[in-house]
């Protein structure tokens, strides 16, 4: 999720560059950098860092040029420094490319590179395009651009300048943000509106598979086959707060809207191209060390806490290790048995909670072997742990997490698929149809967020409510304690989550008369034990609002309300039923008119105990 600019026009092209990345800092950032022609060569500055590093290095010597791109950093592929920063050039220095996505073949081009005699300076996966552009360049900038997208595969948007044409850049996009505006005798590119409202309102909105060659006084645009396209002018009226939020009311909507993308962005490159298989190339985990490993602790805080109680269920039933999953600020005091047969597992978001980070280094003083799932590369976290692996969702700016955690579900899932296959403890086929299930699960979320009405009426209805119950078994209940964490902690209502057998040992005493209980019943293993859960409270007069698959055709009969979800295996469940949840919550605190992406007394990141 980085950020990029870029300048064709009369004008010096560094101060935009400069004020664009400036407008995307809501966005992350853990680099920085510019290229600019000067007339003779392109001239590159980056630097490690937030932005104002890269204008203290460059402000006594301004790159000079009216044509130039920049970048800032949000890192995938190789940790934040100098040399990982954008933009990236190949051998030459003709070539310079800024890149926001994922190659998810870029290790194999860069090896096949590599022995045709290219030398890298980086550990991204970015530096492979500008290598490729070298490697294919055939005299004309537009063709090679043609010719390095058949190659690559991945989500991305581009923007390459060459010194062989350097009155044009030229942008594409797959499954990434890319927008052009349109200035008089200039013309702007940006991966988001924000770095460009200051300059012009007049846009396109780059399509994915579009190509288009930016000149200062025109924009050509055609499609990968080279068919030229003809684009609306889209005007945008935001103001600049909107713009930053993509047009949504709160940061909270917008990356509840993000999910299908950045589950997408998880699972790339981490599936076998056959659907055989989960790819951990961070990992290069064996028999002989998974077979050393006698238990897993999964510590994390609040919603990652949530995920690690997924994942407990997915690592045991699939990979048949056995699974503790613990709050962090109770498992560092608590004197957990520990020793060098035991892997702990940190689940962190933000890679600077300090409990979580606490917990990992007494798991580590203990002797644990340790990994952690994070979303920051180069977070506090992230160093500390002997192997890391990254969830690629993209910053989570509202207080409230909602892609963290579907993401941080997809790479426990994955975790405990990549283990399984490692002790053999599934047959193949179930794995295949297992990774079947999961490559449906972005539009499968997408098509839940299609239809947000239903629910959006249930939160106008019952957002007045003083008490909400949450009920679910097995996975169920892991969504249901995550339902009630984020109804909570935007709309202040008090929620509860109960392990839906539990109800008759004390809860059933809550449930009266009109009391709104959110019914999880998705997991096929324990459907018929749940609807006898549903019953018991619907005989104490609740108002039951059901959470069920598509195929479930017999809910309906116990129910008050039912919002479906599209059909999945169970183990996948999770990540749909959750989708309808974050929803509930986040219309429930439009309802009661709470501040949602900054809900009172909490904060993003928990960097002290
Ligand atoms: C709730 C929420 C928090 C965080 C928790 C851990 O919506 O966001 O409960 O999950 O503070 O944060 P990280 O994942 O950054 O360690």
């Amino acid at each position: 999720m980085c950020g990029i600019v870029g300048y064709v026009g009369a004008a010096q092209a560094t101060p935009f560059l400069i004020e664009g990345l400036t407008k995307l800092e809501y966005r992350g950032y853990d680099s920085a950098g510019i290229a600019v022609f000067d007339g003779e060569k392109i001239n590159v500055e980056k630097s490690v860092g937030r932005l104002n590093a890269l204008e203290e290095k460059i402000k006594n010597n301004l790159p000079t040029g009216t044509v130039g791109i920049g970048h800032t950093r949000w890192a995938t592929h190789g940790r934040p420094s100098d040399r990982n920063s954008h933009p990236h050039t190949d051998c030459t220095g003709d070539f310079v490319v800024v890149h926001n996505g994922i190659i998810e073949n870029y290790l194999h081009l860069k090896e096949d590179l590599i022995e045709k005699g290219h030398v890298f300076t980086s550990e991204t996966d970015t530096e492979v395009v500008a290598h490729l552009m070298e490697e294919l360049y055939d005299g004309n900038f537009e063709e090679t651009v043609r010719k390095v997208l058949k190659k690559i595969e991945g989500s991305y948007s581009l923007v390459f300048m060459s010194r062989h044409d350097s009155d044009r850049l030229i942008c594409t996009k797959q499954d990434n943000p890319l927008v052009i505006g349109l200035g008089e005798g200039e013309n702007f590119i940006a991966s988001d509106i924000p770095a460009i409202i200051a300059r012009t309102r007049k846009t396109y909105i780059v399509s994915d598979g579009e190509i288009a060659v930016v000149k200062s006084d025109s924009v050509w645009i055609t499609n990968r086959e080279g068919v030229p396209i003809t684009k609306k002018v889209f005007e945008v009226n935001w103001d600049a707060e909107a713009a930053e939020k993509g047009g949504y009311e709160h940061f909270m909507i917008k990356e509840i809207y993000e999910q299908s993308k950045a589950v997408r962005e998880t699972m790339s490159a981490r599936i076998a191209k056959d659907d055989s298989a989960i790819v951990m190339d961070e990992l290069k985990w064996n028999k002989e060390f998974l077979n050393s490993i006698r238990k897993i602790f999964i510590v994390a805080c609040g919603t990652a806490y949530h995920a690690g109680f997924v994942g407990k269920y997915y690592i045991e039933k699939l990979a048949r290790i056995p699974v503790e999953v613990d709050i962090a600020s109770e498992f560092r005091y608590r004197s957990p048995i520990i020793d060098d047969r035991t892997l702990t597992i940190v689940i962190s978001q933000s890679g600077e909670t300090s409990d979580t980070l606490a917990a990992l280094k007494e798991a580590k003083r203990l002797g644990s072997k340790t990994l952690a799932v994070t979303n920051v590369v180069g977070s506090s976290i992230a160093r500390e742990a002997d192997q890391v692996v990254y969830t690629w969702a993209g910053p989570e700016i509202a207080v409230a997490s909602t892609k963290a955690y579907t993401t941080q579900l997809i790479m426990m899932f994955m975790l405990s698929l990549y283990m399984s296959e490692i002790k053999k403890t599934i047959e193949k086929d179930y794995t295949k149809h297992l990774i079947g299930a999961l490559r449906q699960v972005p539009s499968q979320i997408h098509e839940i967020l299609e239809d947000v009405e239903p629910i959006k009426t249930f939160a106008q209805k019952y957002g007045f409510n003083e008490d909400v119950f949450f009920i679910g078994r097995s996975l169920d209940y892991a969504v249901a304690l995550e339902g009630s964490l984020k109804l909570k902690e935007i709309s202040y209502i008090h929620a509860e989550a109960y392990a839906a057998g539990e109800l008759k040992h004390g809860t059933l005493a809550l449930i009266i008369e009109g009391v709104p209980v959110i019914a999880l019943a998705t997991q096929e293993s324990v459907y018929e034990k749940t609807l006898s859960n549903i019953k018991e409270v619907k005989a104490r007069d609740a108002v039951v609002i059901g959470i069920a698959l598509a195929n479930d055709d017999q809910i309906e009969k116990y129910v008050d309300h039912i919002i479906k979800v599209p059909t999945t295996d169970e183990l996948l469940a999770p990540l749909l039923a959750v989708v309808p949840l974050q929803l509930l919550a986040y219309y429930a605190a439009i309802t009661r008119g709470c501040d949602v992406d900054k809900p009172r007394n909490l904060a993003k990141s928990v960097t002290v105990e």
